[in-house]
């Protein structure tokens, strides 16, 4: 009996070890076939190129520790949603001021829409002329070269332009000047210490989507900046310590608006408006943070096609960041009632007769509660608390649906689109996130002006969309229903 369990112990002993040495042969293979590679390079850029020129692109830094999994996926979806977007500004960095000056101007490109290059700068060594409501660099232009680079580095004022008056040429023309006095204020290399001051000009404040999407882009200038460091010193360009010594300044005149917290994100000193700066404000030297417009953010991008991107640690990333910054990072739907949330709109694109409608649903389904809102009059705080209570998102298209960002994983959104509107920007986006979405079209407008008409869908067509969402939610979670 014992001799028949030691052989069985040892067969099973050789067993294992055969099935440890198969797999340590596939791994090996995997690994240096590049499969397990995650890292996308984006082919026009110039990694390493530069070296011992401007120095800046010596060594490199890791990603920010919160980037951790990524599923491989095309390069398509990694070059727009994935860390690679991150990397390739990182290792596209020119220096702008020569090496006399003793500020310094380092600007990050990227490629991401045809031949559309995007921007963000760090200034360092800015003086605040109190006077003129600007600040100094004091920075003899060079030209940015990058030696082999394939697509040409643009001059200083040469970025693009954005849309709303946005973008990194227009904050240079409303708050910096450039003087080639050599006033020896300070030296870029010993700037370690220095105060930063992010520069936010915005498109407005109202339009959840527009206005998430601007910063959004902020935390990926703050992102890359932790990815980089100036080559006379190993530190990184910014650091966690830094956000102590971060302030906002708004150039803008919009009101605050229901985001204007988020700002603060990365920036935990008061945040100050330029047209309130008194002249004898004290601003010592300082490092400017000039992020990229939100109009360059690449969620803006294939808005009108559908793709087959699964996962964005990008996204990601910035949803868990603004769930933090709230407290709300780990809620999540629970209880046995699934919770439907009408985002009702009320001043254009209202649905038709959706009182009736939504009555029919709670006496239709059972394990529902619903619930509408008009987010528009509502904290932000707590409309995210009301996403994050939310298994199933209704509306009709329209910013309201950028909560989706904010829905805990595997929800579903509901969309309802004007007739012959076929934005996929709320389909791609749950998508990236691992939402289900569910879409249906009005079945007639009145006129042609789809932004503000009213939408109609038959009550059929209306129960027929709510009954697949609802019921994709009967089995998520701990709920555990029959569909029928
Ligand atoms: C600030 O700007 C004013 C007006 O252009 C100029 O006269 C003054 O010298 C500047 N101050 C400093 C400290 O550069
Ligand atoms: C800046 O000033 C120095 C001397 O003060 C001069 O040699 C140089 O050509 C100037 N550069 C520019 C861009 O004007
Ligand atoms: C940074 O700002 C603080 C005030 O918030 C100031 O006391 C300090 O001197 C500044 N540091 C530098 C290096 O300018
Ligand atoms: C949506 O809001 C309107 C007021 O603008 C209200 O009459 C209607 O009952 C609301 N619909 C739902 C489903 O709550």
């Amino acid at each position: 009996m014992a001799y028949k369990t030691v052989i069985f112990h040892r067969k099973l002993f050789r067993f294992f070890l055969l099935g440890l040495t198969v797999l340590s042969f596939i791994f090996l293979l995997l690994y240096t076939s590049n499969v397990l590679e995650v890292g996308f390079q984006l082919s026009p850029t110039p990694v390493t190129a530069g070296v011992g020129d401007t120095g800046i692109h010596e060594g490199t830094h890791a990603l920010p520790s919160e980037y951790t999994s990524i599923p491989e996926q095309s390069p398509f979806c990694t070059r727009l949603f994935g860390t690679a977007y991150l990397k390739s500004m990182r290792d596209w960095a020119a220096e702008y001021c020569a090496p006399e000056s003793s500020s310094g101007l380092t600007c990050f490109h990227t490629q991401t829409s045809g031949s559309r290059i995007d921007s963000f700068c760090l200034a360092r060594g800015a003086s605040f002329n109190s006077t003129r409501q600007k600040f100094t660099l004091d920075c003899q232009l060079q030209a940015p070269s990058i030696p082999n680079a394939p697509v040409e580095t643009p001059e200083y004022r040469h970025f693009t332009n954005y849309w709303y008056n946005t973008g990194p040429n227009v904050v240079f023309d409303k708050v910096l000047d450039l003087e080639n006095t050599s006033h020896l204020t300070g030296h870029p290399g010993h700037l370690g210490h220095s105060n930063f001051t992010i520069l936010v000009n915005r498109e407005g404040a109202a339009n959840p989507w527009h206005s998430l999407m601007e910063i959004f882009s902020m935390t990926m200038a703050i992102d890359v900046l932790r990815m980089s460091h100036h080559p006379q010193s190993s530190r990184p360009f910014f650091t966690a310590a830094d956000i102590d010594r971060t302030q906002i300044l708004v150039l803008d005149d919009s009101e605050n608006g229901p985001f204007f917290d988020l700002w603060s994100l990365f920036a935990r000193k008061p945040v100050q408006r330029l047209k309130d700066l008194k002249l004898d404000s004290p601003i010592g030297l300082q490092n400017l943070i000039i992020p990229a417009a939100g109009g360059s953010n690449p969620l803006w991008q294939g808005d009108w096609e559908p793709h087959s991107c699964r996962d964005s640690p990008l996204l990601r990333t910035f949803s868990n960041r603004v769930l933090d910054f709230y407290g709300l990072q780990g809620q999540t739907p629970g209880g046995a009632d699934l919770v439907v949330t009408f985002i009702n709109r009320t001043s254009s694109r209202k649905l038709d007769h959706s009182d009736e409608y939504f009555h029919e649903v709670e006496a239709t389904f059972p394990h529902v509660k619903f619930r509408s809102v008009d987010f528009a009059t509502i904290p932000f705080k707590q409309q995210l608390e009301i996403v994050r209570g939310t298994d199933v998102l209704v509306g009709v298209h329209g910013a309201g649906l950028t909560h989706g960002i904010f829905l805990s994983p595997g929800s579903a959104i509901v969309e309802i689109l004007p007739s012959g509107l076929n934005h996929k920007g709320f389909r791609n986006v749950a998508s990236l996130l691992g939402h289900s979405y569910f879409s249906s079209h009005a079945s007639r407008t009145n006129g042609n002006d789809w932004h503000h008409e009213d939408v109609f869908l038959e009550k059929e067509k209306f129960m027929d969309l709510m009954n697949v969402a609802i019921k994709s939610m009967y089995n998520k979670g701990e709920r555990n229903y029959d569909v029928n």
